[in-house]
Formats: structure tokens, sequence, C-alpha cells
């Protein structure tokens, strides 16, 4: 073999899942994905056993104890400070994913132009030149802000330039793919270099008490491209997402050492850069119409934080033999098992009709607290009956039709209460049955099986039908 005349030995590294082969193959055999291997040197210094050498005994102390709680870096952009768990912790590193083009380098430019305020923060581009970041910039209109800008890719030229007594006290990487440390082979962005690149980046931030922001781009499955290794060696990873086609996007914790995860920040993409969205139930329901068939308003809850959305369903006979199903912002399977028990359990005949599911505004919901919603507006939608304009709906069907109780039924009418809704489609709740009607303005309608959802849409159809024919 001509590989066996190289002195180093190489092995193959999936992009995919990081596993390694000594072979070459066309499909990983930890993940299955095709065409992922990459050749790699192995490091000459192998990691060896521990030996004989007897180790320095390590210190236990105590589970209380006096600790410091970190402190905070605050940007004043109240939706990126809460979804970091309030503020940026010095010498922490943070991880921001997300498709090409949603908004990232714009969102952290908005944040050390923020910061620059108070502390000392650098850019460092890999993607775009200076001249390029100057107009965004000039476009947020922070020209002004006292940003040190550089365009660089070569890992050892930053550290150089970072590590010393002049340290910035943030700086912001964007994108750790394109970076690559001089010592390895590999291109930019194969998992070897983004490790290393971010190891060694890393490193200096934790001796500095940097706090260190990495882009990080997402592939088309939707996980931080090729390495899931670096969802690890960050302290943080906020997932930037939205529509394409809308104007919202939305920050989500998906890791944070320093504070709660599933915590959302809502932004408004604009010509002058990223809005902060302070009540995004009103922004979500603000081109609702109350009184069109096939919507019904979600109470959800994103982390902490009640949203309500608007859920839009059309069912319609479908010319083909295999009718249409198709789903934006929830999930098909889901859809799949209200159809389902409507069919099965309520005897509701839906399955020659093409149905398309949609989360108004761009958001994407993950509740199973949605199905109530979602079987509402299917109903809705299927009898020509509008859902009462005032009414919110929440709650998990079962498979045999059962409606269950979901969390934080509280919070959920406290901000329809707070958007002036007054009727609740919910599930029963047990032990409450003395406060009913007394919910932050609401009165709650309690549905304990989706068979009686049924009634509140036929029946109200027929008397529509019978009033139009008297
Ligand atoms: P960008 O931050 O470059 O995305 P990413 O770094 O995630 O690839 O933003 C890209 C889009 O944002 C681009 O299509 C233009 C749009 N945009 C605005 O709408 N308003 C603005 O003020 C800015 C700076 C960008
Ligand atoms: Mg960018």
């Amino acid at each position: 073999m001509a590989r066996a005349s190289s002195s180093r030995a190489s092995r193959f590294v999936c992009q995919n899942c990081g596993a390694s082969a000594p072979k070459w193959s066309g499909r990983c055999d930890a993940c299955g994905e095709w065409n992922t291997l990459v050749e790699e040197q192995v490091p000459e210094s192998a990691p060896k056993g521990l030996g004989r050498g007897a180790g320095k005994r390590i210190d236990f102390v105590d589970l209380k104890g006096e600790s410091e709680r970190p402190p905070r870096r605050m940007t004043g952009i109240a939706e990126f400070d809460r979804v970091c768990g309030g503020g940026l912790v010095p010498g922490s590193c943070l991880l921001v994913g997300g498709d090409p083009g949603i908004g990232k380098s714009t969102l952290l430019l908005q944040v050390v132009c923020r910061l620059a305020a108070k502390l000392r923060c650098a850019y460092v581009s890999g993607e775009e030149a200076v001249d390029q970041v100057r107009l965004r910039a000039a476009r947020l209109g922070q020209s002004n802000a006292r940003v040190a800008l550089a365009s660089a890719t070569n890992v050892r030229d930053i550290v150089a330039s970072i590590d010393g007594a002049e340290a910035p006290d943030v700086v912001v990487i964007d994108s750790i793919q394109t970076m690559f440390v001089d010592t390895l082979d590999s291109a930019p962005g194969t998992v070897a270099q983004v490790r290393s690149s971010a190891q060694e980046l890393i490193r200096v931030a934790k001796r500095r008490g940097i706090v260190l922001l990495l882009v990080g781009h997402v592939t088309k499955e939707g996980t931080l491209a090729g390495p899931r290794v670096l969802e690890h060696m960050v302290d943080t990873v906020l997932y930037f997402e939205g529509e394409r086609g809308h104007q919202f996007r939305i920050l989500r914790a998906v890791k944070n050492r320093f504070g709660p995860t599933d915590e959302i920040g809502v932004f408004d993409m604009t010509d002058a850069g990223l809005d902060e969205v302070a009540n995004p139930s009103e922004l979500f329901l603000a081109e609702r119409r109350g009184d069109v068939s096939g919507s019904a308003v979600f109470a959800g809850l994103e982390g902490t934080r009640p949203v309500l959305v608007e859920i839009q369903a059309l069912v319609a006979p479908s010319p083909l033999g295999t009718p249409r199903r198709a789903v934006v912002g929830w999930d098909g399977g889901r859809l799949a098992m209200v159809l389902a028990v409507l069919e099965a359990r309520c005897g509701v005949q839906i399955g020659a009709n093409d149905v398309y599911l949609n989360v108004a505004g761009g958001l994407r919901i993950a509740e199973p607290a949605a199905d109530l919603a979602v079987a509402a507006a299917l109903l809705s939608s299927l009898t020509g009956e509008p859902v009462p304009a005032d009414a919110i709906v929440f709650g998990e069907i079962g498979l045999s039709g059962e409606v269950r109780p979901v969390s934080q039924a509280e919070a959920r009418l406290k901000e329809a209460g707070k958007l002036g809704f007054a009727r609740a489609l919910m599930p029963t709740r047990r032990g409450r049955a003395g406060t009913r009607g007394a919910d932050h303005g609401l009165r709650a309608v309690e549905i304990a099986h989706l068979g009686d959802l049924l009634p509140l849409f036929q029946d109200a159809a027929e008397s529509r039908r019978s009033a139009r024919s008297a």
C-alpha cells in the first residue's frame, strides 16, 4: 500500500459524528452517514497508559461551601442576556449556531458594539473582509463603537494577538469553521481543525478570563456542522433560528452551564439590524383574523416564558389517491397521530382530505401541549366553524383520545388574560373544581376527551345552518 511509506500513520475521521476508523470506507460505521470519512494524521505522541508513576493526591472538599457566583457581563440586550442565563460569564465560551444568512454575524456584532461601551471588545471575522464588517456596523448605526476589528483565520495569529497583558474582555470568532491551526494538515472546517482551533481559543479564554463568542454553521440536518465535539467543549450553545421568509428570529439555549436551557429570545430582523421583541405573543398574533375557520390560538411555553401563537389548518378534499400532509413549524408524526385519534376515537372522517398545518410567524413548536390546539384548528377547518375568537387552547392528547394536563397551566392562562382572551379550552384539572372561572379573567372550558371538542363545532355549524334556512 502506498500509504505505508509515509512516516506518520493516518486515520479516517467521520465529519458527521467524529468517530475514527483505521481505513476508509464509503459509509461511517458509527452513524451510518455516507461520504463523511476524511483522512487525518494521527498525532505523533499517541496517548500512553498511566504507567507506574505515583500521582499527587487531590484535595476533596465538601459539596457545601462558599463559592463566588460568577460575575456577569450584561449586554443590555435583554433578550440575549436572558437566554445566556443572565449575562455573559468571563472565561466562558459560548457557541452560536444557525443556518447561513439567519443573522448570527449581525447579532454578535450588535452584542459587542453594546459591550464596547464598558469593555474591550474584539471581532475577528474569517468570512468577511474588514470593509464588509464596517459596512454592516454602519447599517446598524454602530460605526463609532470601540470594537477592535480584524480579518484573520490563523489561530496561532489570533491567540498571539489576544493573549497578553492587553487581552480584550470579549472576543468574537466568526466563524469557527473558517479557522485553522497550522500544525494540522486537514482543511479548515474539518472535525480535526474545528476541534483544535476551538481548543486553542478556549484555552486562552479560560486563562485570561475572556468571554469567547464563537459562530458555528449548521448542516442541512440541523446540527452544528461536523463537530458534535464542539458542543461538549463550550459552556453554552445557542441556536439562532427562524424561517428565512419571516422577519422573526429566535435565539434558543440548548446547553448552558451557567443558566437554564429552553429559554428563548425573540428578535425582529429589520433593515437596521435585530430589534428585541419584548412581547412575542402580540407579534405572533398581530396578523390574526378571529373570524376565519381553521385557526386556533395555542397558549404555549418556551422555556419559562409563555408565548401565544396561531395554529392554522386547512383541510380540503384531495384529488390524489394518497392525500397530502404538509406541516410547517410542528412535528409531522404528531399531526398524523392527532388525525388518527380524531378518526379512530371520535369518528371524524378526515382520511380522504389533504391536510396542511402551519404555525404562523415562523415559530417551531415542540410541545405536545399543542395537540388540542391542532385538533381544534383541524375541526374548525373541517366544519367551517371558527374557533371562538376570544379562546385559547392547550392540552396533550393521548392515544385513546383523552386530553391530558400539561405543565404550567397557570402561566399560560395568565399570558392569555393579559392579551384579553376570555376563554380557555383546556384539560380538566384535578381538585380544582371550585376555582373555575376565576383564572386571570378567563373562563375555563374543561375538555376531558377529544370527543368533547366535537360538539363545540358541530353544534355551532348546525345552529348557523338552521338559522340560515329559517
Ligand atoms: P448575517 O448576520 O450575515 O447572517 P449569518 O452571519 O448568520 O450568515 O445576516 C444575513 C442577513 O440579514 C442578510 O440576508 C441581510 C439581513 N440583514 C438585515 O435584514 N438587516 C440588517 O441590518 C443586517 C445587518 C442584515
Ligand atoms: Mg456571518
